[in-house]
């Protein structure tokens, strides 16, 4: 299997249930939280020191927020800690260790934190491995780092959200997700060919799910959406060999990068992530999934546009069974 790498589609607007904004498929994660005042709200963002990850850093800085970057290599971030060091204004960016896909260091995390988390930003990712690779714990590395690792930090953190009164937790997901329903028989590829597009969209699914999962903290003010943050070159693609990227139209016959046209910048990329952790528009809205800054359609039946959200991805009895699946995995509780 490949992954579908068609442009994607507008948000279905013709559906009134669907949440939308004003914002196009390209605003810059600045202009969807200009005039939001983040002042003494604090954010986790995990991946945060590139890509998407670092722009949606930036972006919640800037509106004030005291922001820890959540990264196995805490020297990446030094970067950005200078940049809003120097600013001198309310924005902070500080960083912590963690590696997702080490349940000691997710756990070291965990414990460390101290005080309310208003946002936790599920961002980190790897796509696309292209031989089955086992965490030291014997899970497949995609779902570990993209789905499991942050299952386990957003429990963690559970009392901190739940002392924030009105948190928000974001997880990136992926268009991947679409054609890729979560196989609770074989998670890890025990059994069945292991196929690294397979294994991607496996985990974005979950992801999808987890973030579904959280209602049931929805007494505790706390809610959870996913997205899609549309095509972005980035290090993600570090897995992808050259015929790959040749044959997704990103890099000519010498080598070289190029973004087709409805790609966007990190800026961008980072928009839907920063309009679901602290837009306005997006107050008490739980358990949806947006890209393009809008609310998606769910893709059933024979829809083949681009775009939209699986309905296996939404779907609650899958989101209840992945929400003790995933407590089981880690051991009870
Ligand atoms: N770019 C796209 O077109 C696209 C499309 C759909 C979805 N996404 C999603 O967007 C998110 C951000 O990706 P990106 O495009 O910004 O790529 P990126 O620059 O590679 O960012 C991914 C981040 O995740 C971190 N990470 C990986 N494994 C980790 C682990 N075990 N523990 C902690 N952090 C870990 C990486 O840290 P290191 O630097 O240490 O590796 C990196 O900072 C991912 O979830 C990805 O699946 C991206």
């Amino acid at each position: 299997m490949t992954t579908n790498h068609s442009q994607p589609g507008s948000p279905a607007h013709d559906d009134p249930t669907l949440l939308t904004t004003p914002f196009g498929s390209h605003a810059s994660a600045g202009e969807v939280i200009d005039g939001v005042d983040l002042t003494g709200r604090r954010a986790v963002v995990t991946g945060g020191a590139s890509g998407i990850g670092a722009e949606t850093v930036r972006a919640l800085a800037a509106a004030g927020a005291e922001v820890t970057v959540a990264t196995r290599r805490p020297e990446s971030a030094e970067p950005l800690v200078r940049e809003f060091a120097a600013t001198g204004g309310a924005g902070l960016v500080r960083t912590e260790a963690l590696d997702l896909s080490d349940l000691t260091s997710v756990a070291a995390f965990t414990r460390a934190w101290r005080g309310p988390l208003d946002i936790l930003v599920a961002n980190a990712g790897i796509m696309a491995l292209p031989t089955r690779t086992l965490t030291a714990g014997g899970w497949e590395a995609q779902l570990a780092t993209n789905y499991l690792g942050h299952f386990a930090l957003a429990t963690g953190l559970h009392p901190a959200l739940r002392d924030a009164g009105s948190a928000r937790i974001v997880v990136v997901s992926s268009g991947a997700h679409q054609e890729v329903p979560f196989d609770f028989e074989d998670p890890h590829f025990e059994r069945r060919p292991y196929d690294p597009w397979v294994a991607y969209g496996q985990s974005k699914t979950a992801d999808v799910l987890f973030a579904a999962g959280v209602r049931r903290w929805a007494a505790d003010g706390i809610t959870a959406n996913a997205l899609n943050p549309g095509y972005i070159l980035t290090r993600l693609q570090r897995h992808l060999d050259d015929d790959t990227m040749r044959a997704f139209g990103v890099m000519d016959d010498a080598g070289n990068l190029e973004p087709l046209p409805y790609y966007k910048t990190p800026e961008q990329g980072a928009a839907t992530s920063v309009l679901l952790a602290a837009s306005p528009l997006l107050k008490g809205v739980t358990g949806r999934y947006f890209e393009d800054n809008q609310e998606a359609r769910t893709v059933r039946g024979d829809d083949d546009r681009p775009g939209g959200v699986g309905a296996h991805a939404l779907d609650p009895e899958a989101a209840n069974r992945l929400w003790e699946y995933g407590t089981e995995a880690l051991g009870g509780a």
